[in-house]
């Protein structure tokens, strides 16, 4: 008999014998009956099995304790009881795993993320995690869906690179070299040539700069794939392992740029509004009473377009107590991002021409000699969720800042050869996958929206 999986059981109509196979979230009695809630990770919500007591062994009974996985025939018979329409009359049950009650770390009552996070093994046994990671998976599926049906090719960027796209500094290193023992140069700096790519490497903190070749071929392209920050940021925001969409579009200026960026992160909330109503749902009821209802609100909302130097004054002028001091010329803070978006504006805002020293090297130069056409996109609750610009495509000016910033131009010439070979303008952005998942979800700390998460000091699982 084949298995057949809670969501699809629970539309089926009553009659038929069936198998199910889950893992006990509860167990119940009343005098001769006993309730087992089964869930098997297809859906938020359990089957409740029902078994005469009488008919099985106490023995059987006794191991089927909250964890257990276990194997269930019988027949599916209208509920009587509230809150489902069918469950299952027991007539076979096989314990496929026990769960000891006195050291299963999962017991009913609620547990706080923080414990959950050290059991980051068993958490997506929980209702939540089970909600957040179907989410994801959905916002993955929809991502994929967005851009194939505008004809965007998925181009798979290396993960090891020997280049620093974002410019920061801030990588990891790669290397099979003996750490006790690293062979050195007659100055004194490591060989690189005696490791195993015979050159320095790293894991790669973004895939666009191979992106931006794949779009002067292919015209619109996207990434959709893991990288790398080594910042020391222990924020709800950060990850040293994060996922990240990037498209990079030919002929894109960055008008058209805003509007794509504006355009997907409003389809992929739609679509969670639309595929994921039980999981949203539970998560509006147990973590975020107002989530539904913001996710509605953006997804009917033109986003505020302005410039970082209007932002600037806003700041200014809003007399409010800020951390860290407001000028034209700072990088700003999640505080600066989260008052224009949450008290100064009520939706998200998109700010372009950030000046060129806070941002990379790549991005197109303004007029003004001063600013670069960057767009960042801000939410609320979250800050900064997408980072884009218009690209640099002349030669000279791409080549002149490689030189100002004082960059190893021998690691990019492959990427200053696209300004050399049928240049085009081009733009694209980044979407940190998590934080678009901190917004869908409603959870407060990007180390609960990804299975295993990798901040500092902490790379368990
Ligand atoms: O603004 P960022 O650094 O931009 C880039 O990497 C560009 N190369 C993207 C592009 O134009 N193709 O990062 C893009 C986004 C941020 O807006 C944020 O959502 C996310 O990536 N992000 C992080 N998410 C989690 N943890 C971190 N440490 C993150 N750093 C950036
Ligand atoms: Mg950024």
């Amino acid at each position: 008999m084949k298995r057949t999986k809670v969501i699809n059981l629970l539309q089926q109509r009553p009659g038929d014998e069936v198998l199910v196979k889950g893992w006990v979230r509860t167990k119940r009695g009343i005098k001769n009956v006993t309730f087992i809630a089964l869930n098997d990770g297809s859906t938020i919500n359990n089957i409740q099995i029902v078994c005469d007591t009488a008919v099985f062994d106490e023995s059987l009974l006794k191991q089927i304790t909250t964890g257990a996985c276990i194997a269930v025939k019988g027949e599916l018979a209208a509920s009587l009881g509230s809150g489902q329409a069918v469950e299952i009359q027991a007539r076979d049950i096989e314990v496929l795993g026990t769960a000891d009650p006195d050291i299963y770390p999962l017991q009913k009552k609620g547990h706080s993320m923080e414990f959950l996070r050290e059991i980051a093994h068993l958490r997506p046994r929980t209702n939540t995690f089970g909600a957040v990671l179907r989410i994801r998976h959905a916002m993955a599926f929809a991502i994929h869906k967005f851009f194939n049906d505008k004809g965007f090719v998925y181009l798979h960027t290396p993960i090891i690179t020997s280049s620093d796209c974002e410019g920061a500094g801030e990588m990891f290193h790669v290397t099979t070299l003996p750490l006790e023992n690293v062979p050195k140069n007659e100055d004194g700096s490591v060989n690189f040539e005696e490791d195993f790519f015979g050159r320095q490497t790293s894991l790669t903190v973004s895939g666009q700069l191979e992106g931006e070749l794949g779009a002067m071929a292919l015209g619109d392209i996207y990434t959709f794939g893991p990288t790398f920050r080594a910042e020391n940021s222990n924020t709800p925001r950060h990850l040293a392992e994060f996922w990240m969409i990037e498209p990079e579009m030919a002929f894109y200026e960055i008008e058209d740029n805003m509007d794509l960026a504006e355009e997907f992160i409003k389809y992929l909330i739609r679509y969670a509004l639309d595929n994921c109503k039980d999981d949203l749902n539970f998560l509006n009821n147990m973590i975020d009473k107002e989530l539904i209802s913001r996710l509605e609100s953006v997804v009917n909302t033109k986003f505020v377009r302005l410039s970082y130097t209007e932002g600037i004054d806003i700041l200014l002028k809003s007399g409010a107590n800020f951390e860290f001091p407001v000028g034209w010329g700072i990088d700003l803070q999640s505080e600066h991002e989260r008052y224009l978006v949450e008290k100064h504006f009520k939706k998200p805002v998109i700010l372009t021409n950030y000046p060129k020293e806070i941002k990379a090297f790549y991005m197109k130069q303004n007029e003004d000699g001063k600013t670069v056409r960057a767009m960042d996109v801000l939410f609320p609750k979250i800050g900064e969720i997408i980072g884009g610009s218009q690209r640099e495509e002349s030669l000279e000016k791409l080549e002149q800042r490689i030189a100002e910033l004082g960059m190893d131009h021998s690691n990019l010439w492959w990427y200053i050869d696209t300004r050399r070979f049928g240049t085009a303008p081009h733009s694209g952005f980044g979407l940190g996958f998590e934080r678009l998942l901190l917004f869908v979800t409603g959870m407060a700390n990007i180390r609960d929206v990804i299975p295993f998460p990798r901040t500092p000091k902490n790379a368990e699982f």
